[in-house]
């Protein structure tokens, strides 16, 4: 299959609207991350999305809707859901709820519940909306890769196996969106993101976070979201976070990339400065910008053939923990402190 990689334009949304009522499969782009989308509806093109992906049957899939009114046809709607969809929607924010009986069961893998989101990117919100059916859609990369905020992105994982890629520039937020469950009194937070605990609580008095948002999962251990199961956001390179007072973490991580070839060291701006004797990437000023610029910064390390990256550590607040999640899996939550690092080598 050749894959056309389109501008988002009317000529473009035309074409990916025929594509998609077709039951076939077009890649997007969100504010999030690019999607790959396909009929929600269609019991055939969400086969056909895990096929594409190589995603597990296990993982369910976020269906994307156009707003609240498009929303309540397919989840059991209660009032923490409306009030979280009245504050960040169209917006990166999924909510879980219980699926109705009009959406496949397929889209959820089995689940009893379904995640729902309305994009704010014009692009899918015109898809959406052309098309008349909600658009299932996971994060445009093949399952293990870290997800798409570029065109070029999606092309490098799925060239030759969708048909249109829609090209709408860099994703403004850069992480996926949060996942948050709304089947009970108090939001669960499952997945950080854009969308942060601070601002959940501020909307309804309170938001809890799933504790394994920091940790691995042991194998035995039921996941209360499937895609927390699954290696995600892995670059080829090993990774190891750095986490202390930063003139230390400067040391440390000068320390631990200096002796080594094609190691890179992932750094908010400034923090490096003055350091020649490792190769240096700036995650920008502050999480917000290291969450537009780390999914880059990880596929261009794979595309280089760096093996081994550094990174530091970011403060576990606002935007910062979607960040630290999606950075701790990436390395394989191999974090340490900076004083550690040190200490050890005074020692040896
Ligand atoms: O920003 C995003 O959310 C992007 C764009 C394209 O919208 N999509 C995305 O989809 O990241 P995906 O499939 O890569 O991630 C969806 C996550 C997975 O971790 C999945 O396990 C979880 O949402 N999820 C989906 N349905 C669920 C459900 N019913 N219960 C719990 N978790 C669910
Ligand atoms: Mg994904």
């Amino acid at each position: 299959m050749r894959t056309l990689c389109v501008p988002v334009n009317q000529e473009g949304i035309i074409e990916a609207v025929r594509i998609l009522k077709e039951g076939g499969l077009v890649a997007f782009p969100t504010e999030t991350v690019y999607g790959l989308g396909g009929n929600a509806l269609n019991e055939q093109a969400i086969e056909a999305i895990f096929e594409a992906k190589g995603r597990p049957g296990d993982n369910p899939l976020i269906a994307h809707v156009s707003g609240i009114e498009e929303a309540k046809r397919y989840g059991e709607w209660n009032d923490l859901a409306q009030s979280l969809a009245e504050a960040f929607w169209p917006g990166p924010l999924t909510l879980i709820v219980a699926r109705k009986p009009d959406m496949p069961a397929r889209i959820s893998a089995g689940l009893s519940t379904l995640a729902l989101r309305a994009p704010s990117h014009p692009a899918a919100q015109a898809l959406i909306k052309a098309c008349g059916f909600p658009i299932a859609a996971p994060s445009a990369n093949r399952s293990g890769c870290p997800s798409p905020t570029t065109a070029k992105h999606v092309l490098n994982d799925m060239d030759g196996v969708i048909p249109l890629i829609l090209d709408g520039g860099p994703s403004e937020v850069g992480l996926e969106s949060t996942v948050l469950d709304a089947t009970g009194e108090v939001p669960l937070i499952l997945r950080p993101g854009a969308v942060t605990p601070e601002m959940v609580a501020m909307t309804v008095g309170e938001c809890k976070v799933a504790e394994s948002v920091m940790r691995q999962l042991r194998d035995d251990e039921s996941a209360p979201s499937p895609g927390m199961r699954h290696k995600h956001y892995a670059p080829k390179a090993r990774m190891t976070l750095v986490e202390g007072e930063t003139g230390k973490v400067r040391e440390a991580l000068t320390l631990m990339a200096a002796r080594l070839e094609n190691a890179w060291v992932f750094a908010l701006d400034g923090v490096m400065d003055g350091v020649e004797e490792v190769k240096v990437k700036n995650l920008g000023r502050d999480a917000k910008e290291a969450a537009h610029n780390l999914f880059y910064l990880l596929r261009q390390a794979d595309e280089e053939g760096v093996t081994r990256i550094f990174a530091q550590a970011l403060p576990k607040d606002g935007l910062g923990l979607a960040v630290m999640n999606r950075l701790a899996r990436a390395a394989g939550f191999d974090i340490r402190q900076a004083e550690d690092v040190l200490q050890f080598q005074e020692k040896s």
